[in-house]
């Protein structure tokens, strides 16, 4: 993983491709490969006031894509849009259309959508009265699980997924909230992975934690999308470069650059691009 990991960023844009349009070499790459997430002029305000406008944007079934832009561009109101969550922030409208896996959002009730959707914040959040085994069974048992067998199964599972198993296997019934920052976020995600969605949305998962635990939840992230589809958002150059395919620049609330990953990196197609990336501004 490591040698794949330095390729995203040493290795140099081929010629060749460099005349064929972006987009063909996405789908020459991953050719076959359904979308799973699609967003079409997708638009959300708040106030009256465009928070996001027109951002068109397919995302392949596992694949991970990172989303970049400086604060207040509108990053997290898109990744909030893919999960229904302005449904719940009056004076909010979105308009423009988000296909899951094929089916329009407003096809989805809102519970199986976030079944199909998980989502990991950036203050690991973990439900602070439950034990560790609970918080990620939680999911399982809302949706009536009860086969305690099962139950013991799917957390084992999960926990070596994201990592944690080995720290935390002789204190499952400890408080969730007993583990370091970085140990909470792994388990957050744990939980997330227990309900078996198909994409996972990230936050800035790893701007409150320390180097080490940053780390590993990127390995996590690289490791996951062989599984899940995974839209991670990131102020982080170096993390984005590393644990994605796709990068997507934001810019006040536009989508100003889709490209693969490598080629955002070393030859944006945008000025705009080139001058964030390049910590001119931001
Ligand atoms: N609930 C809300 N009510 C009103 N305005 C909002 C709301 N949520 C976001 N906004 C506005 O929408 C715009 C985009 O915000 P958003 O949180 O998506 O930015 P961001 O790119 O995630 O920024 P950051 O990097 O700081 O997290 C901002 O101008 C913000 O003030
Ligand atoms: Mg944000």
């Amino acid at each position: 993983m490591e040698e794949e990991k330095l390729n995203i960023i040493s290795l140099p844009v081929e010629d060749d491709k460099e005349i064929i349009p972006e987009m063909e070499v996405i789908e020459a790459e991953q050719g076959g490969r359904e979308f799973e997430v699609e967003t079409k002029n997708l638009s959300v305000s708040f106030n009256g006031r465009p928070a996001i406008s027109d951002i068109n944007l397919s995302v392949r079934k596992q694949t991970a894509t990172a989303i970049i832009g400086p604060s207040g561009c509108g990053k997290s109101t898109f990744l909030r849009a893919l999960n229904f969550m302005h449904d719940m922030i009056p004076k909010s409208k979105v308009t423009g259309e988000i296909i899951i896996n094929k089916h329009s959002i407003s096809e989805y009730d809102t519970v199986d959508l976030r079944k199909k959707v998980g989502m990991v914040f950036q203050k690991p959040n973990p439900f602070p009265k439950m034990s560790i085994f609970e918080n990620v069974v939680s999911g399982l048992k809302m949706n009536g699980n009860k086969d305690k067998k099962n139950l013991n199964e799917v957390a084992e599972n999960c926990l070596k997924h994201a990592g944690l198993w080995e720290e935390v296997k002789d204190r499952l019934k400890e408080p969730a909230v007993s583990l370091s920052g970085g140990q909470q976020q792994r388990l957050c995600i744990a939980r997330t992975i227990a309900v078996s969605p198909e994409i996972i949305l990230m936050d800035e998962p790893t701007s409150a934690l320390d180097p080490i635990s940053t780390q590993k939840i990127e390995e996590l992230i690289f490791n996951l999308k062989k599984e899940f589809t995974i839209l991670v958002v990131t102020h982080n150059m170096q993390q984005a470069a590393r644990v994605s395919d796709h990068t997507a620049f934001f810019y006040m609330g536009k989508l100003v650059e889709y490209s693969r990953t490598r080629r955002m990196f070393t030859n944006p197609k945008e000025k705009l691009t080139e001058e964030y990336i390049t910590g001119k501004f931001g």
